[in-house]
């Protein structure tokens, strides 16, 4: 397609905006949007980068705008969290706290009880000593959970404990909490957290629970341990599947479904918290637009099973770009993400969209009350550059003499205005999406704004 030059920077605003025009679907939709309506939460981690300022700033703006949900990719974990004895670091934590709070997504947070990513001094100072490593557990989560009271509406509270071996049993080596204390943590993390916020949802999360509910399968065997937990009123409310696969996994979204309905018989919801379906890295130069279609297939199965299933709540994808995924660096794969590494939306983005609409939101079950939902969906002030802008109602406001343009999603302009001063009022324009460029002088800023 031909654009004029300004025309193309207007796209080009549009698809860094997550909405790009040769998608398949509106676009004035978010992925956030249509979740909202089912009463569903989907969305993607903050990376590392994010949390050192060192990361592209679409990253932002498509997070905001198309997800309901966040997740810290380690800046909630045991080391970052606690580096020191009894010494809290809750900084990048509370950058993503007041993030979430100001655009209305809900947090999750991981993990508490956790064999990696503990800081150094526990083994060193307390390996092997249950007395004392009971008690510098309870006091991370009473301390972690305390801190976030109220803020995170759900904990990994145990993450990745049962072993590789198909054994049906426990990670029994490597696991600072396991070797010092045995299985007993387990239950007892659940105690504290639950203590420490009456309130927050509480997660078993583990990876390959993807794999199928047969003998010594690691999900058959957290089944049966949610069933002994229930049994014995452990407050655990979620499991947390991770879901970390690659496109030729194709019988794994059934298998999710499979393990739904066992914990739907045990009053409990299954979340998928990490999913990413990577290509293997040797492929990465041979990759087709078929290749992309199979991937968004498989992420579209995930979604229907999620939008079918009555216990599923959150839908979490590790990562929102290929340009930032642990994939490429740890694992062996790629390009498992629903941005490329330009943050163009790929062909699973679009089949995201297209498995919401495929299901109605009368249709749609939701785990959750929907006074949850009631959440400002953008974040009206904008300040960057100097510029200050707030969208109250169909009033825009900016502080200084400027000239101001809407573009609906396509990059068509909508309204112009001269020399405001103060406010000006958007009548006569439909609702929907647009992006909004504001000019003072030399400086611009553009934002994406919806009309109501
Ligand atoms: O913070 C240090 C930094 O000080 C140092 O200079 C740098 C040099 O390598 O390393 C930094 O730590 C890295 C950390 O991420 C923060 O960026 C670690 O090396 C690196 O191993 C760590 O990787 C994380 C991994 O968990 C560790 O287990 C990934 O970013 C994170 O995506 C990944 O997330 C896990 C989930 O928590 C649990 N499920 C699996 C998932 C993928 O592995």
């Amino acid at each position: 397609m031909k654009h004029t030059l300004s025309f193309s920077r207007i796209v080009f605003s549009a698809a860094i905006l997550g909405v790009g025009i040769s998608n398949a679907v509106a676009d004035d939709e978010t992925i956030r949007e249509l979740a909202k309506e089912r009463g569903r939460f989907i969305g993607t981690i903050l990376n590392s980068e994010w949390f050192n300022d060192a990361i592209e700033p679409e990253f932002e703006e498509i997070h905001k705008t198309q997800f309901n949900v966040v997740v810290a990719e380690n800046e909630m974990k045991f080391d970052a969290t606690e580096p020191s004895e009894n010494e809290f670091n809750y900084t990048k934590g509370d950058k993503m706290v007041e993030y979430a709070q100001a655009n209305g997504l809900r947090i999750r947070g991981h993990a508490l009880a956790w064999h990696s990513q503990v800081a150094g001094w526990v083994s060193q100072k307390y390996g092997g000593n249950k007395t004392e490593l009971l008690r510098v557990l309870k006091n991370h989560i009473d301390s972690v959970v305390g801190h976030w009271k109220g803020k995170v509406a759900e904990w990994d509270v145990v993450n990745e404990a049962v072993n590789d071996d198909y054994n049906a049993d426990w990670r029994s080596t490597n696991s600072v909490w396991y070797e010092g204390i045995g299985p007993e943590f387990l239950d007892s993390a659940f105690v504290w957290a639950h203590a420490a916020d009456p309130d927050a949802e509480l997660c078993y999360n583990d990876y390959s629970l993807e794999w199928g509910l047969r003998e010594g399968s690691k999900a058959s065997f957290v089944v049966e341990q949610v069933k002994r937990w229930k049994e014995n009123g452990i407050p655990i409310t979620c499991v947390g599947t991770q879901t970390h696969i690659e496109i030729a996994h194709e019988t794994t979204p059934q298998n999710v479904r499979a393990l739904a309905k066992a914990l739907a018989e045990l009053d409990v919801t299954l979340n998928i918290t990490e999913l990413d379906i990577g290509f293997p890295q040797g492929n990465a130069d041979k990759l087709t637009a078929a290749d992309y279609e199979k991937q968004g297939h498989i992420y579209r199965q995930f979604m229907d099973v999620f939008l079918e299933e009555p216990n599923m709540g959150e839908f979490v994808i590790w990562g929102l770009t290929d340009a930032h995924s642990w994939l490429d660096g740890q694992q062996g794969k790629t390009q498992g993400l629903l941005y490329d590494k330009q943050y163009k939306p790929k062909p699973a983005y679009d089949s995201i969209m297209v498995s919401l609409k495929a299901h109605p939101a009368s249709e749609v079950k939701s785990p959750y009350p929907a006074s949850l939902f009631n959440t400002e969906a953008i974040k009206p002030v904008v300040k960057s550059n100097g510029i200050s802008m707030q969208l109250a109602g169909r009033t825009l406001f900016v502080a200084a003499a400027a000239k101001i343009d809407l573009f609906d999603m396509q990059g068509r302009p909508v309204f112009t205005a001269h020399d405001v001063k103060g406010s000006v009022e958007l009548q006569g324009i439909s609702k929907g999406l647009y992006v909004v460029r504001v000019r003072e002088g030399s400086k611009t800023l553009t934002q994406r704004i919806t009309i109501k």
